[in-house]
């Protein structure tokens, strides 16, 4: 298992540069699954190498399709009749396999998948998806192994409302729906830019979508075709956040190139609230570490309100602002799992429930040995380690390695002293 061994700053702001931002790991997931439903060959564009992707390579692999990977451009063609069994050993290790099940489903008309893993951020159960793709005619069985999911006949038209706002539920039965024998309405939906980017990609492909990006979805029958080639998945927004986090942390000008300012609203908002000048020229955004960094106040929230996957990072920065500060997740259960380990390091930060914790600044950070608990946690004990005296390593690597490209060659460019050990 490798490790990140981080030489930190001691609080100085000395970052420096430019650093390029990959395409959003959680567009191309999607736009992956969906890929399968397209009659002949898919070309992606700006595919983050990263683990995540080639685990659904593998699925999609394991299924009959073929692949092939050239630079960031990633093809795709599907077989005709492919498998019905998602690869339960990457399945269950990956949450986003949920939306292979869809497309599988809508394709072959059955589904055999194991519950789907991914990062421990709480229970993450499937009801929304299973209610959703029985609102569309399929039954539902399971072992204590496997899950089911059939419609022998083809997916119907119809009616889902979804109860929780839920990113891959709406993505799921979007991808699903446009193999449905009828027009089928989603309600509730998800608004995040990568919904956007799925519906555009099946858009290009051919689907005939409504409203994606705001709470109700159409979706009428149309057949997907192929060749789609070159179709770019959008930037990273998450990568991008962090590392702009990381500019307000220690930064003397990093400028992140690539991004999508308009994806970014909340977090640029809650940096300048801070006392973070954030500068902002077309795909350019720069930060600085200010003289002071003021306490604040985080809520996440679904698009277009400040991201679940920036609470952590953000938490390492309100370790540094003066005053009292607070995170407060809304989107999962247990994703102040990082906190014992962040206030190891120094940070005076305390759970008061399950949904809350407040932190008080600025305390100086120190170097230790921590596990990152998830992909983003990870990322934000390295933003931890880069700020504090001594040395730290963060285990986990291959967490890390899930959902960010080059991450160390990428923070070395820019002064930090990062190295990847194998044990
Ligand atoms: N939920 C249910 N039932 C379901 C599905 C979801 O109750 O059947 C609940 C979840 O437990 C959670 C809430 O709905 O409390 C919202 O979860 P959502 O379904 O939106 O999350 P997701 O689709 O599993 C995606 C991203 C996550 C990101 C969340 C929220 C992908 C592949 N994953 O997950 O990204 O945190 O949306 O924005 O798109 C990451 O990249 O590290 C990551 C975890």
């Amino acid at each position: 298992m490798d490790s990140f061994k981080v030489t930190g700053l001691a609080g100085k702001a000395e970052l420096h540069g430019e650093v390029g931002i990959a395409g959003a790991k959680n567009a191309a997931l999607p736009i992956m699954a969906a890929s399968l439903l397209v009659e002949g060959e898919v070309q992606l564009a700006n595919v983050p190498d990263i683990a995540d992707v080639r685990s659904m390579v593998g699925l999609i692999e394991a299924l009959g399709g073929f692949t092939t990977f050239m630079g960031d451009t990633l093809s795709i063609r599907p077989k005709e009749a492919g498998g019905t069994v998602i690869d339960a050993e990457i399945g269950k290790r990956m949450r986003a396999s949920i939306l292979l099940v869809a497309a599988v489903l809508a394709k072959q008309g059955s589904v055999t998948f194991p519950h789907p893993g991914g990062c421990v951020l709480g229970s993450r159960p499937i009801d929304v998806f299973v209610e959703g793709f029985a609102a569309l005619g399929a039954t539902f069985t399971e072992t204590a192994e496997t899950y089911t999911l059939s419609a022998p006949k083809g997916l119907s038209g119809g009616e889902i409302f979804f109860r929780v706002m839920s990113v891959t539920g709406t993505e799921a039965l979007m991808i699903a729906a446009t193999r449905a024998a009828g027009p089928v309405t989603l309600h509730n939906c998800a608004m995040e830019p990568e919904v956007v980017a799925t519906a555009e990609f099946l858009k290009a492909c051919g689907a005939r979508i409504e409203g994606a990006g705001s709470p109700t979805i159409t979706v009428a029958p149309a057949r997907l075709q192929a060749p789609i080639s070159n179709f770019q998945i959008i930037p990273d927004r998450i990568e991008a956040g962090s590392f702009l986090i990381l500019g307000a942390l220690a930064g003397k000008g990093i400028t992140v190139k690539g991004a999508d300012p308009s994806h970014l609203g909340a977090v640029i908002e809650t940096l300048r609230d801070m006392g973070v000048t954030v500068d902002v020229r077309h795909d350019l955004i720069s930060v600085s570490r200010p003289a002071v960094l003021r306490a604040a106040e985080v809520r996440t929230h679904e698009y277009p309100g400040f991201p679940t996957d920036l609470q952590a990072p953000m938490a390492v920065l309100l370790t540094q602002a003066v005053g009292e500060s607070a995170v407060s997740e809304t989107v999962f259960d247990g994703r102040l799992n990082y906190v014992a380990e962040l206030a190891r390091m120094g940070a005076d930060m305390t759970v008061v429930n399950p949904h809350k914790a407040i932190i008080k600044g600025p305390m100086p950070l120190k170097g230790r040995d921590i596990m990152g608990p998830d992909i983003r946690a990870g990322l934000a004990f390295i933003l931890a380690a880069a700020i504090a005296e001594g040395e730290s390593t963060i285990g986990n690597a291959h967490l890390i390695d899930r959902g960010y490209e080059k991450i160390e060659q990428k923070l070395s460019a820019l002064g930090l002293k990062i190295k990847r050990v194998s044990a």
